[in-house]
């Protein structure tokens, strides 16, 4: 994007790119099996076609001899289990079937299709090789009327894809995020594409530069690579929900994290000296915002040199590191990949001797301006690399340190390119590649670089990586933050459909920098911004050097109170949330997700995108404009209670809904069980009658059930059966409720003195509990450590049982 009327001269324009100029496989002239794969050979180019996994297909050209390694974005488990297949040949085409899944492609125009038996088909009409070069090939993939796209990774724009057109190369991008920027910091280069509920997903494993054009043609979208071959995976659904498990089958999933990690992160560009650090740690603890993790941007490093401090502004890390332990806090330093080219600094002559930095063909270290000036740039394609730069964690894991914030990791270069010169070379474990070929690859491998070299230095303990740049798979190390937004009121909103689809991409583990980076915001919009980020997955206020200050309390009382109480459910909301954190490193659904993920047949949610939900019960939907407190919200099928009011409306309308400024609206399933505990000013703060309450809000059938997860939220005991699932089953009838909350597995002994229970919308008054006595007045069961009382006002009975290994069961009769 240029900014002048020179973006529109004609020189410029590119129609002449978007045709169908290339050439088809050519006649198919001979066939054979191999290893398990079909490989029909064209007159243009050859196509390799296996199975994966259950309802994978892989399509992949080739020259020469098939090549099936694949990209670091599919796991090695997941990377060729190829099932039996069987094939048929006529003139007109050959058919192919693994399974259930049958393949046709046309011996003549190479038109392909793939489809199992019940499931919507998809149709590669042409597959095309552009040009002469290695390389560049375009799927054409129709489309019929009623298809949507969701997917692609972090875009602008709003939910449903269809429409718009991307490319696929990490970008450093301060300004502008806007709609037609077509590259930012993560490449996805996956979708689902979804008609009438039916789905399947497309993913294009190709590191370099790819093109997603869903907006040329109405009938068909384009799928362009632009180096290496055409590598494409066919993921069967129906549903979306399948898609995603497929996907995340392929490209593995998050790790559980740390549970601090799920808090609230504080940030700035730059908080400038250990005395302003302590100082904002103190504020957080004296005015009782809760918060786990302060940030350190460049300025804490000696002249932005990684794995140094700056020894005026932080003389004594080791003491900074001791009270902020004391009083709760992680540090979370920012670690760039540009190594400062100075041959008095230790890392960057060990880079040198050892040979790990990225050089040009001809042989020469390639250095290009950074922070630090002129900088080399590890080759973390390769595993000694990566295991040289795991083992300088050190220098922050010493520390006490066991966060790291990975950024420019496009690699960002301060030039016109903005990145690295595309013939840079890259070791690529021995297949060697340039850097246009795997571009994509880089901030991923860095990522994976310091999420290994954290868990071997923490001893047991979960590290917590966070990244600007990554490619497919970026989930198994990181934590994603959106890159350079600004306080605008518009980019609160795009938060929303741009986090909601990189959880439909993978990814469930992300957020923007809430408050917005650069520009200046204010106190209303950090209120909104405040209260709706604390339902995303990844919760941190950031902003950039000269901005106005963003802290929660720069903006007066008022303000202050209003980010304090929703900071505060964050954490009251912990052990749900981290229920879901748990379900996504198990399926790879997103924790966030768009309505259309969970009511994909109701055509009202297709491009929702300014509520979401959190799992499959709960809607949140911000206020995201000035001066507004009103909005319509969607209600899809069931019934939905008000959190905050407790009354009940029916679902399949929009209704009207006031929220002043103190208020996000937040509705709750009928049917389903929450789970939150007591406000803690850090997420593992010991608490004194410590204790977590199942809300079940009951539902005219009286059904209620869920599975809760929860282990000790810190270390990888889990891996050896140290976590908890409690069953907790709730039936209601005329005469009373049945409530029963088993352990079904029992392999950690939480810390809480009780287990509550909130019953929502109970059917009559209940005049007795199993086991508990008399009715308590509320106050008298606040201090009682067994015992129930009932709120006739909100027609709510509360249970209050002591922590029992067994677990729980219990009956409520009504008069
Ligand atoms: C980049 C990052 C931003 C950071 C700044 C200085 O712009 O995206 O978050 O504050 O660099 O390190």
């Amino acid at each position: 994007m240029q900014d002048t009327s020179a973006a529109i001269h004609p020189e410029n324009s590119s129609q002449h790119e978007q045709g169908h100029t290339g050439v088809t496989i050519g006649a198919i002239t001979q066939i054979t099996e191999q290893d398990q794969a079909l490989l029909l050979i064209g007159t243009s180019f050859n196509l390799g076609i296996t199975s994966v996994s259950d309802g994978v297909v892989r399509i992949k050209t080739f020259r020469g001899q098939p090549n099936w390694n694949t990209t670091p974005a599919i796991i090695s488990s997941a990377s060729r289990m190829a099932k039996a297949l069987v094939w048929t040949a006529t003139d007109e085409e050959v058919a192919v079937v693994i399974d259930k899944t049958t393949i046709k492609v046309n011996r003549e125009s190479g038109a392909l299709s793939i489809g199992s038996a019940g499931q919507p088909q998809v149709d590669v009409i042409s597959l095309q090789r552009n040009h002469e070069a290695v390389g560049d090939y375009t799927a054409f993939v129709a489309l019929k009327q009623e298809d949507h796209i969701y997917g692609l990774g972090e875009k602008t724009g709003f939910l449903d894809k269809r429409g718009e057109r991307y490319t696929m190369w990490n970008s450093d991008v301060y300004a502008p995020h806007v709609p037609e920027m077509e590259a930012l910091y993560q490449s996805i280069p996956f979708l689902t594409v979804l008609n009438e509920g039916a789905s399947y997903g497309l993913f294009l494993d190709n590191p370099g530069k790819t093109v997603f054009d869903m907006r040329t043609y109405e009938d068909h979208m384009m799928l362009q690579s632009w180096t290496g071959e055409f590598d494409l995976y066919w993921i069967e659904g129906p549903s979306m929900k399948e898609v995603l498990v497929r996907y995340g089958d392929l490209t593995g999933r998050m790790p559980l994290p740390p549970k601090w990690a799920l808090g609230y992160h504080q940030s700035r560009y730059s908080y400038m000296n250990e005395q302003e650090v302590l100082e904002l740690a103190h504020n957080f603890r004296d005015k009782e915002i809760p918060c786990d993790v302060i940030h350190l941007d460049i300025h804490y490093m000696n002249g932005y040199r990684v794995f140094t401090f700056d020894e005026n502004r932080f003389p004594n890390p080791e003491k900074m590191m001791e009270e902020l332990r004391g009083l709760g806090f992680h540090i979370v330093p920012i670690v760039d990949p540009g190594v400062k080219k100075d041959p008095m600094y230790a890392v960057y002559m060990e880079g040198v001797d050892g040979d790990f930095f990225c050089k040009t063909a001809e042989g020469d270290i390639y250095t290009g301006p950074v922070w630090p000036g002129e900088s080399a740039f590890p080759d973390f394609t390769e595993s000694r690399v990566r295991d040289w730069w795991q083992e300088q964690q050190r220098f922050y894991t010493d520390l006490g340190i066991d966060g790291i914030w990975n950024d420019m990791n496009e690699p960002a270069i301060f030039n016109e390119t903005k990145t690295m010169d595309v013939h840079v070379m890259h070791g690529n474990e021995g297949e060697r590649k340039t850097h246009g070929e795997v571009h994509n690859l880089y901030g991923m491998c860095m990522s994976q670089a310091s999420y290994e070299g954290l868990k071997a230095l923490l001893e047991g303990k979960r590290p917590f990586v966070l990244t600007r740049a990554g490619y497919s798979g970026i989930q198994r190390y990181a934590a994603v933050w959106t890159g350079d937004n600004r306080s605008f009121w518009e980019h609160m909103s795009m938060a929303m459909p741009m986090v909601l689809n990189l959880g439909m991409s993978g990814v469930p583990f992300a957020g923007p920098d809430i408050g917005g980076f650069a520009h200046h915001t204010s106190g209303e919009l950090l209120a909104r911004w405040t209260q709706m980020g604390v339902f995303f997955p990844y919760v941190r206020n950031h902003s950039a050097l000269d901005t106005l200050r963003q802290e929660p309390w720069s903006f007066g009382k008022e303000i202050e109170a209003i980010c304090q109480q929703y900071i505060s459910l964050r954490y009251q909301w912990m052990p749900y949330l981290y229920h879901w954190f748990h379900e996504a490193s198990k399926t790879g659904l997103p924790i966030m997700r768009p309505m259309v993920l969970e009511y994909p047949a109701d055509p009202e949610v297709y491009n929702l995108c300014d509520q979401f939900m959190i799992g499959d019960s709960v809607i949140v939907a911000p206020i995201y404009r000035p001066n507004t407190e009103w909005r319509s919200v969607y209600l899809p099928e069931g019934e939905w209670v008000d959190y905050w009011s407790g009354e009940s409306f029916t679902g399949q309308q929009h209704i009207h809904v006031h929220a002043p400024l103190a208020k996000l609206p937040i509705y709750v399933r009928r049917g389903a069980i929450l789970l939150e505990g007591p406000i803690r000013q850090y997420a593992d703060e010991p608490i004194a009658s410590d204790y977590v309450t199942a809300s079940v809000y009951l539902q005219d059938s009286g059904a209620a059930e869920l599975e809760w997860y929860e282990d000790d939220g810190l270390t990888f005991a889990y891996e050896e059966g140290q976590w908890n699932k409690m069953r907790i089953e709730v039936a209601e009838n005329e005469q009373g409720l049945k409530v029963s909350a088993k352990y079904v597995q029992h392999g950690y002994q939480p810390k809480r003195d009780s287990l509550q229970f909130c019953l929502i919308g109970l059917r009559a008054v209940p005049s007795a509990v199993s086991g508990l006595g008399e009715r308590l007045m509320r106050e008298a069961w606040d201090q009682a450590s067994a015992g129930w009382t009932y709120d006739e006002e909100r027609r709510e009975l509360w249970v209050k049982l002591p922590e029992r290994a067994e677990g729980h069961a219990f009956e409520v009769s009504y008069r």
